[in-house]
């Protein structure tokens, strides 16, 4: 078996938001799949249904975090999905990098892996805070 791509680490990266956490979880499985089949030599058809379900899954996510912290009073909240706008858009340059090459290359791979760590611990944790202190 190998060594998972990512792995969950709840006490760097959980924002204290049950639901939110769960949907990292998810983001980071097919990432981890999608590591993995690429170092299995999976086919083109594969990754390519591998890499549009993580697209698709990034844009539903996004969707879902931006409902809820537009329920706090949450004054990152532009900047927020700002930063998502633009992640999506260097997330859909790669995969049509990928669609034309079939390659996925280690940039894809430090690109996910960049936009997990900085991402989640250094943007969603902070309506994480918020939400944190509105339960209190
Ligand atoms: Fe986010
Ligand atoms: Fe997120």
């Amino acid at each position: 078996m190998a060594e998972s791509f990512f792995k969950w680490d709840k006490e760097r990266l959980t924002t204290h938001v049950d639901a939110m956490d769960h949907e990292h979880q998810k983001l980071i499985q097919i990432m981890n799949r999608l590591y993995e089949r690429n170092e299995a030599k999976a086919s083109k058809t594969e990754l390519t249904s591998i890499v549009r379900e993580l697209a698709s899954w990034t844009v539903t996510h996004f969707e879902h975090e931006e409902k809820f912290f537009d329920t706090l009073a949450y004054s990152q909240a532009a900047v927020h999905k700002k930063i998502h706008r633009d992640l999506i858009e260097r997330l859909k340059g790669h995969q049509a990098e990928f669609e034309k090459t079939g390659v996925l290359g280690p940039a894809f791979f430090q690109f996910l892996k960049t936009w997990l760590t900085a991402h989640i611990m250094g943007i969603d944790t902070k309506y994480g805070e918020i939400a944190a202190k509105k339960s209190a």
